[in-house]
């Protein structure tokens, strides 16, 4: 339950906040420690006071969910400028990580002292949409100094309890337990008669801060992951901290904290945040199903895919076995594995003894027979039914009894590969996006045999090696894929109506996409596309917007690896709108008979996003996907559509509307035929006025 748990060291009174698993700092617990510092201030005994955490975490800050539901008083900031006011000395013991409010509790202590370990103290608010509004923009500034605190407010990032030690936010790193330190510093306090010191009564000098400091920030601030709205007001409100008294400093934070509090950006990115997270549970497994121990990976294929993902589990502390058919492909791919590895040590981001460890975890082999101990085994080669079937075959008949056997594959049938072993409960679809030792997003693909414990593995071992996994059942492209296609159909089109590559792009970076689809496509590897083409029965109308590029890959031009394909690129491999490749467009649509016509930004966005958005409800209402936020967690984490956006599945419920998204999916069915017939499940919510949010649950993937 949520409180403060109080314990008398005698003369000093350890108040530790106490909410499993973050402290997260939910009514119960400000109101816990507002009576606590009371009574803490009213005793007599009591000289100093200390305040800490339970478990690995200090406090996570405001309880997010308490943002949809409206926070019950008393305020996080009025719990703080009590503390602040305490007329004894009040020191932070920084057990753990301190984000948000959290830290924001920690900065309206007077002393603060940490444990070394600490790796999180920070206030990340920005990243849910919102800005640190419990006093931290005004009180961070004067005790870190302006230009720092405006960095670490408008990135959201946090820093360690060392760099926060050298900033002067901590005032000394515990040698032994941190509380233990925390009383020991109090104590040295009543001792020396030191009383409080209250970040509130320092005074910025306006006059050395840098000059343009806040003007120089909001001109770079580009496109900010968290949308154009949340680092706007952080920056405004650090700016208070140096315009304004303290107080009215407050006033001003929380005002701009009210404008962002509402705003669709903070909705949609605190929902992302919670999708994250619930993409993990899978209604069917509870905790009960353990998943398997992996304790070593095996991995066939060392090209592009196989050595991302080798990388992926090296970094994590997995020993890898990888192996490959012939010596020249496995030197290179291992070449490949070591460069990426001493190129971080020599950027400083891991030491050389975690280098040379990860170098030594991977053993190359030419023999499958290398793989028969591993616990866990990826397969990654080409993307073609036959050779993966063939390898299962292969893999069947050495892999130790119970480890999992999973394919890499971004379109093929899980069933069938798994058919070609006499353990399809052992396979699993593990999808990873290039590059796989980069790429958050893991798409775990459940066989229609694949076992409740393989599946969890699968699950753990994403969770483990840093991504974010999310369940697809099997179907041509999985969830995320699957999606594409519809999208990028509906580009081809646009691009025969008239529309320029740079003007698709254009319109859909400037509405938050990390990339638009044609730049994203040369960059795949337009060939890539192609081969997808031809292995796979795809309809005439398909095959018809698909001409032009597919003349294009057969003329060379398979995109940025060649110099060209819907754009040009020069040496710095930036792209530039080809005249050339815009003449054969507008010659196939001649050929096609299509009208030209321009269409504007604002229709390219919604013809895209209504496409996402029509094959996404298709694909939860056949249970592929398990639930609406889950196919929003794909997009958001593997495809670059901006967090504070919320996801195609999020904007067809939150700001579009069902309705309205189903009525004009009909209207472009009018214009453009079959590829945009309405998915029943979208019909069937706004008719009866429910929700995407609640479909899709109760299902399991076959
Ligand atoms: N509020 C509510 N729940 C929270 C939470 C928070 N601030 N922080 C974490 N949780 C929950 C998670 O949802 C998860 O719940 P689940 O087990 O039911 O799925 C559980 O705590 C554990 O979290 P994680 O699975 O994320 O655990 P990790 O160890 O991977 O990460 C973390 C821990 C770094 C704290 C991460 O959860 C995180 O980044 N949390 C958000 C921190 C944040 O944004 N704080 C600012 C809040 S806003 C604020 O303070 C406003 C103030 O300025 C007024």
């Amino acid at each position: 339950m949520a409180k403060v748990e109080v314990e008398t060291r005698g003369d000093v009174a350890v108040l530790k906040l106490s909410n499993s698993p973050v402290n997260a700092l939910a009514h119960g617990v400000r109101e816990g420690l507002q009576a606590a510092l009371a009574a803490a201030n009213a005793d007599p005994a009591i000289m100093a006071i200390v305040v800490t955490g339970e478990g690995r975490a200090f406090s996570a800050g405001a309880d997010i969910t308490e943002f949809r539901s409206g926070m019950k008083p008393p305020g996080l900031g009025q719990v703080i400028d009590g503390m602040e006011a305490s007329g004894k000395p009040v020191v932070a013991a920084l057990n753990g990580l301190a984000l948000g409010g959290g830290l924001e509790v920690a900065l309206g202590c007077h002393y603060r002292v940490a444990s070394p370990a600490v790796s999180q103290l920070g206030l990340p608010e920005v990243k849910i949409g919102i800005l640190p509004g419990a006093g931290g923009t005004q009180r961070l500034p004067r005790i870190i100094g302006v230009e720092a605190a405006l960095d670490m407010i408008v990135s959201g990032n946090p820093i360690t309890a060392a760099a926060a030690a050298r900033a002067g936010l901590v005032d000394r790193i515990a040698e032994g337990n941190v509380v233990d330190a925390a009383v020991t510093f109090a104590r040295e306090l009543i001792v020396s008669g030191t009383g409080p010191r209250r970040a509130s009564d320092k005074t910025i000098d306006a006059a050395a801060v840098p000059a343009g400091l806040f003007d120089k920030k909001r001109a770079s601030l580009g496109r900010h992951p968290s949308g154009p709205l949340a680092p706007k007001n952080c920056i405004a409100a650090v700016e208070a901290s140096v315009v304004l008294p303290f107080r009215d400093g407050l006033k001003r934070e929380r005002e701009l904290f009210a404008e962002l509090a509402g705003s669709p950006y903070a909705r949609a990115l605190q929902y992302a945040f919670f999708a994250e997270r619930q993409a993990a549970n899978i209604p069917d497994i509870g905790a009960e199903v353990k998943p398997r121990e992996v304790k070593s990976v095996g991995i066939v294929g060392a090209g592009t895919m196989g050595t991302g993902i080798a990388l992926a589990f090296l970094n994590a502390g997995l020993p890898v076995r990888i192996v490959e058919t012939a010596q020249a492909a496995l030197d290179k791919g291992v070449a490949r594995i070591r460069e990426t590895i001493e190129s971080n040590v020599a950027r400083g981001r891991i030491s050389a003894d975690e280098g040379k460890l990860r170098s030594a975890n991977l053993t190359p082999s030419l023999e499958f027979k290398a793989l028969s101990a591993s616990d866990l085994i990826i397969e990654a080669v080409f993307e073609k039914l036959a050779l993966k079937t063939q390898i299962f075959g292969k893999l069947d008949a050495i892999a130790k009894p119970g480890a999992v056997l999973a394919t890499n594959t971004s379109t093929l049938d899980v069933d069938t590969i798994a058919a070609a072993t006499k353990r399809p409960d052992d396979v699993v679809g593990m999808n990873f996006f290039s590059p796989a030792n980069v790429m958050r997003l893991l798409e775990v693909v459940r066989g229609k045999a694949t076992s409740k414990d393989a599946l969890a593995t699968a699950m753990a071992v994403a969770k483990r090696i840093g991504k974010v996994g999310v369940v697809s059942g099997v179907c041509f492209g999985f969830i995320g894929n699957r999606m594409l296609e519809a999208y990028l159909e509906e580009v081809q089109a646009m691009l025969l109506e008239g529309a320029t590559p740079s003007e698709v792009d254009g319109a859909l970076e400037a509405w938050g996409l990390a990339m638009g689809p044609n730049a994203m496509m040369d960059m795949a590897g337009l060939d890539v596309g192609h081969h997808i083409r031809q292995e796979h029965q795809i309809s005439d109308e398909r095959r018809r917007l698909y001409r032009f590029t597919d003349a294009i890959v057969g003329m060379g031009r398979h995109g940025q690896k060649t110099g060209g394909g819907y754009y040009k690129y020069g040496g710095d491999r930036k792209r530039q709108a080809d005249p050339e490749m815009e003449a054969m467009i507008r010659a196939e649509a001649a050929a096609q008979g299509v009208a030209q016509r321009r269409p504007e930004a604002e229709e390219i966005v919604e013809r895209c996003l209504l496409r996402l958005i029509n094959e996404g409800a298709q694909i939860l209402d056949e249970g592929i996907a398990m639930r609406a936020s889950d196919i929003d967690t794909i997009y958001l984490t593997g495809y670059g559509f901006p967090a504070w956006r919320g996801g195609p599945m999020w904007q067809a419920e939150n700001i579009i509307g069902l309705k309205v998204a189903a009525d004009k999916i009909r209207g472009y069915e009018k214009v453009h035929g079959a590829r945009w017939t309405v998915a029943p499940l979208l019909d069937r919510l706004a008719a009866s006025g429910g929700k995407l949010a609640d479909a899709g649950a109760e299902q399991k993937p076959a």
